[in-house]
């Protein structure tokens, strides 16, 4: 089994506007950046089988307004979402995040789900390889929470397939990553989800988007793997979470048999480096 899959998160698509970080002096077109993320995956030789959406994918909340916008004027970021991931290779697969709308996300992207509301885990296999998204949106919330009717459903499903490597997607990050403005809002009871995943030794990978940069924590014999944004990107360093306009970035993980690899790519506007 030879295969690759991009994990491509926080697309924060908002019609209507750009994203002007509090506290940042610059406004991002995030409908730009993933376009020009999503001409770089079609590049790719080989081209990945599937991609996942790591979450926060639309997100007019963050444009300036008086009140929370509405399932129905929360719809047509997704639309656009859609019509610019419509340029993918690839089937897509996507995870929710805080900055989403659980009732527009299902009426635009997900047709299958059993309630208006309803939160979207599940699982999938690929060349003998097992795929799970979780749904960690605590809605209202910036931090994230795994329910315990997900965390059961996760437990059983993992016990039900021990001999399939398997690759774990969620948006918020459950182990912190050592900077104190994101690691207020990591999954809180992300030590509990942890744990329960270290007494599953097909558990490979945890992947997660959420905080807009990349960094690589291991832990007993669970690799977590945080992916940046392909939009603004967050200082790596900024104890208070400082806002940076950009590269654009992705990341690309590379499955031979049981060996795992991954990169992450990055946009630079003076085409340096990576591509
Ligand atoms: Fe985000
Ligand atoms: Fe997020």
């Amino acid at each position: 089994m030879r295969f690759r899959l991009v994990h491509l998160t926080d697309t924060h698509i908002m019609v209507g506007g750009k994203w002007r970080p509090r506290s940042a002096d610059f406004e991002f077109d995030t409908e730009a950046s993933l376009r020009r993320v999503v001409a770089t995956v079609r590049m790719l030789d080989p081209p990945p089988a599937f991609a996942v959406l790591g979450g926060d994918l639309a997100s007019p909340d963050l444009l300036p307004r008086d009140r929370p916008p509405t399932a129905e004027e929360w719809e047509p970021s997704y639309r656009r979402l859609a019509e610019i991931l419509g340029e993918l290779p690839c089937p897509i697969h996507f995870l929710v995040g805080n900055h989403d709308h659980r009732v527009a996300f299902n009426r635009v992207l997900r047709r299958d789900a059993p309630a208006a509301d309803a939160p979207h885990y599940y699982a999938f296999d690929h060349e003998g390889y097992r795929f799970v998204a979780l749904d960690s949106q605590e809605t209202g919330q910036a931090g994230g929470f795994v329910d315990p009717a997900q965390l059961a459903w996760l437990e059983r499903d993992l016990a039900r397939h021990r001999e399939r490597p398997t690759i774990l997607f969620v948006h918020h990050h459950p182990w912190p990553l050592g900077l104190r403005w994101i690691d207020t809002m990591r999954i809180r009871n992300g030590d509990a989800l942890m744990t329960m995943l270290q007494g599953h030794a097909q558990v490979r990978w945890v992947v997660c988007g959420h905080v807009h940069l990349d960094q690589v924590i291991e832990g007993g014999r669970l690799t977590m793997l945080t992916t940046p944004s392909t939009c603004l990107q967050m200082s790596k360093v900024s104890q208070a979470g400082k806002a940076l306009p950009g590269p654009p970035a992705f990341r690309v993980i590379d499955v031979a048999g049981d060996a795992l690899s991954t990169r992450v790519l990055h946009l630079r506007d003076d085409g340096s480096g990576e591509l």
